[in-house]
């Protein structure tokens, strides 16, 4: 965003946010599963103007071999922003950002995912970035823990991730670009739901502890709205597959019919 866009306030006098939403309010968030043919498992997220797709590949062998590890497999998270993903074209060249960004997801997933089950191989997540307007790094992981899901890599539960935030002495769930870049700062987070682990927490900005203690249980709660999205997404993913076989089978059962009236047609013509 160019610096001229910046708006004049972050809150309303009705304690709103410049967007309309309530401090606690998320942004609409849509996730898709099983949304690249090619990959074992894939998931896409947008959330308010933020857009990634998340895919999966494996387990299968690692290359190259200096990495394995002898007793799980490796988690392989690659995080990249698109050149177009935001207004100033970002260099295509891998950043200190997108390498950090990419380990600090892949230990937020780690935690979830029984790697110790595929030794000396790996699973690659590939994220790519396509629109960026903040939160990046959470949507990425609502994905990427999505397309793990649908690669049936054995997990212990899905991971929800949001960043909580301050403008103006409020805390604020879910920034968006302009938030995280003229607000106080944020606290990037995300849960195992089943054991209300943390699996990833970062802080940029001040926050006083009891500022910090609250904007943890905002994104908690935020979090178990997500883990609800996630598994939504999940189960319209495996009832429309278990509708497409069902019609595979259905047309199977089509082609049997037109083979035995061709055949009929044949027996037909020789007499
Ligand atoms: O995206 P996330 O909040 O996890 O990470 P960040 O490093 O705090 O970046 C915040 C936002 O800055 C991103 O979501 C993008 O909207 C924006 N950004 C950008 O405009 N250009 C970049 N090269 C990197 C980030």
């Amino acid at each position: 965003m160019s610096p001229e866009q910046k708006p004049d306030s972050l809150m309303t006098a009705e304690g709103l946010r410049f967007d309309g939403r309530r401090p606690d309010e998320m942004r609409p968030i849509q996730m898709e599963v099983g949304v690249l043919k090619t990959a074992d498992g894939s998931a896409s997220i947008r959330q308010g103007k933020t857009y990634i797709l998340a895919a999966v590949y494996g387990p299968r062998e690692l290359h190259p071999r200096h990495l394995t590890l002898n007793d799980r497999a490796y988690l392989r998270v690659v995080y990249r922003m698109a050149t177009f993903s935001v207004p100033d074209r970002k260099r295509p060249a891998p950043s200190r950002r997108e390498r950090e960004i990419s380990m600090v997801i892949a230990n937020a997933l780690q935690p979830a995912l029984f790697l110790e089950e595929f030794p000396k191989a790996v699973v690659d997540v590939f994220i790519q970035v396509i629109q960026a307007d903040g939160g990046t790094r959470c949507a990425a992981i609502n994905a990427a823990s999505l397309a793990l899901a649908d690669a049936g890599i054995p997990m212990k539960s899905l991971v929800p991730s949001v960043a909580v935030g301050k403008a103006e002495g409020t805390l604020i769930v879910d920034l968006g670009d302009e938030e995280d870049k003229y607000g106080q700062g944020d606290v990037p987070m995300a849960i195992l739901p089943n054991t209300n682990e943390l699996t990833l927490l970062q802080q940029d900005g001040s926050f006083t502890r009891e500022e910090l203690v609250e904007a943890i249980e905002m994104g908690v709660n935020a979090c178990r709205y997500l883990h609800e999205l996630q598994k939504d997404a999940l189960k319209r993913a495996y009832s429309k597959r278990a509708t497409e076989e069902d019609d595979d089978e259905e047309d199977e059962e089509y082609d049997d019919d037109l083979e035995t009236d061709l055949g009929e047609a044949d027996i037909m013509e020789d007499e």
